[in-house]
């Protein structure tokens, strides 16, 4: 399990397949207490979180923002530099609707914005309560 989780902790991939748009949360688990949260503007992310899941066979929880960001790569660059410099948190759509106390490991996924995970993710991670829960972060870049 350590070697599983160190392997899915250091994917970096980038590359672009165009996926079906699935549900935002999206439950395989069979009891399973595994829950895969992840943010993606551009789909890689996503696509790495449909193989973990493929894999691990939790359940999905798509991060969406209220004001979702421009479609614009320039000026969603120039946006994402401000925000990280300012600590901003964006709002989520909504936070996740399940029961987190059902999950004792938690994927956590971001793109790699400026370094570092997109705010969004920092919103997240704030406003749920992850105490003793197993974190395994995994970023595309
Ligand atoms: C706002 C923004 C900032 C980025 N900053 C970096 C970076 O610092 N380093 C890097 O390797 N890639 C950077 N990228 C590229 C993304 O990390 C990469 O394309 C990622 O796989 C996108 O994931 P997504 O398709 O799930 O959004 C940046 C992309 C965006 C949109």
């Amino acid at each position: 399990m350590k070697k599983l989780i160190l392997f899915l902790s250091s994917i970096i991939f980038c590359f672009n397949i165009c996926l079906a748009d699935d549900a935002k949360i999206k439950d395989d688990s069979k009891g399973n207490k595994t829950l895969i949260v992840y943010y993606s503007w551009g789909r890689n992310t996503k696509v790495v979180d449909k193989k973990i899941n493929e894999i691990v066979k939790g359940t999905i929880f798509e991060i969406e923002l209220k004001v979702p960001y421009t479609t614009d790569y320039k000026e969603v660059v120039k946006q994402a530099k401000k925000e990280i410099q300012n600590g901003v948190r964006p709002e989520l759509k909504e936070n996740f609707s399940g029961d987190l106390s059902k999950y004792d490991t938690i994927f956590i996924g971001s793109p790699n914005w400026w370094g570092t995970v997109a705010p969004v993710i920092m919103t997240f991670i704030e406003k749920n309560n992850l105490e003793g829960k197993t974190i395994i972060p995994f970023i595309t870049h």
